[in-house]
């Protein structure tokens, strides 16, 4: 109903739809992979789950691995290869803002699982649990049994951040499957189809910040792609490093660079640049840690002394003691460890 007036408002249907398409869908959905083939990175992971799909027959599985790298979307692609057009009436999807106490599961999965409901042939219904690190031990300790009687009809998948959290026997139940950190190629690649398709003016050293912030999350990098690009207009490291509110690396890499050469007056310099425009310790700890990681220049173990002592600050930090005068001690003991002969190295 409410679509007609804005159509007729905007005098051509078509392309009010297009932009009321773009307009409300976040990219992270709208570039969500539909088929197997589409997802990107894990790729031995991934021909596990084809295999799955080709044989038909699907174990119970167990996802696990780091936020926004593809698990949801692989089981979702896995359960509409199997199932067609019955996905809707074969799969039950839970996820943490679902209600999952122990009579969730004796209730709505155990009526779920003794629905019948017409397959293709040799296919089972799909019950999805996404996030299920966060269901309760005794709600997890109530599955067990339901998986057992209903699995001739019946397969679970979880999806999970840590495996850890799954009681053992329920990790016994499943095939183990595992997720890792998507590769910055990987990553890279499927920002730059995104661009092209949403025609985005972006700049490489601005996709390499995007890469950069967002750690090996596809799911983060999409989202500031977009945030970037809406508010700003143009994919540049700047606007990048705006829009993730992060302390920009090169100043960053200043104060390293400061410190190896013993100066711990420019270096405080940059700090305090830093910490006037209201960064956290925190955020300008881990900016540390990761820059040192990329400086080529530095000799390795020059790097790990450095990466020892940030740690130590991270840790205070995170304790709760996220002073100015932290960061400065640990700028200070940075200068200090310059090694004399390794200096002229920089
Ligand atoms: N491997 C991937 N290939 C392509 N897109 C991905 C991949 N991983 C994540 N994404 C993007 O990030 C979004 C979130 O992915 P999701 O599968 O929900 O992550 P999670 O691993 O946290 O369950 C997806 O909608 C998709 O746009
Ligand atoms: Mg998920």
């Amino acid at each position: 109903m409410s679509e007609v007036p804005r159509a007729a408002k905007d005098g051509s249907s078509a392309q009010a739809t297009s932009s009321a398409v773009t307009y409300e869908l976040p990219w992270v959905e709208k570039y969500r992979p539909t088929r197997l083939d589409d997802v990107v990175g894990n790729s031995a992971t991934v021909d596990r789950l084809k295999v799955i799909q080709e044989d038909g027959n699907c174990p119970h599985l167990l996802i696990s691995g780091l936020p926004g790298i593809g698990k949801t979307t692989s089981v979702h692609c896995l359960a509409h290869a199997l199932l067609g057009d019955a996905y809707k009436e074969g799969v039950l999807e839970l996820n943490a803002s679902d209600e999952r106490g122990i009579d969730v599961v004796r209730n709505k999965i155990k009526n779920f699982a003794q629905k019948k409901v017409t397959l293709p042939p040799g296919r089972h219904k799909i019950i999805i649990l996404d996030e299920a690190d966060s269901m309760t031990p005794g709600a997890q300790q109530a599955l067990r049994r339901t998986m057992e009687i209903y699995a001739n009809t019946t397969r679970f998948c979880f999806a999970c951040n840590q495996s850890n959290k799954i009681i053992d026997p329920i990790q016994s139940r499943c095939a183990i499957l595992r997720y890792g950190k998507l590769r910055d190629e990987e990553v890279m690649g499927r920002l730059k189809e995104i661009c092209k398709l949403e025609d985005v003016k972006y700049s490489a050293e601005g996709l390499g910040a995007l890469v950069f912030t967002s750690e090996g999350d596809m799911r983060q990098a999409i989202n500031n792609l977009q945030s970037t690009w809406t508010g700003l207009g143009f994919v540049s490291p700047d606007n990048v490093f705006k829009v993730c509110d992060q302390p920009h690396p090169v100043v960053i890499r200043q104060i390293l660079l400061s410190c190896n050469k013993g100066d711990v007056d420019s270096a405080m310099e940059k700090l305090d640049e830093l910490w006037t425009q209201g960064y956290a310790a925190v955020d300008i700890v881990t900016g540390l840690f990761r820059v040192v990681k990329t400086i080529d220049q530095m000799p390795e173990a020059l790097k790990l002394d450095f990466i020892r002592e940030i740690g130590w600050t991270h840790m205070r930090v995170l304790e709760g003691v996220s002073t100015l005068i932290q960061l400065g001690g640990l700028v200070a003991r940075l200068a200090k460890i310059h090694h004399p002969k390794e200096q002229f190295l920089i």
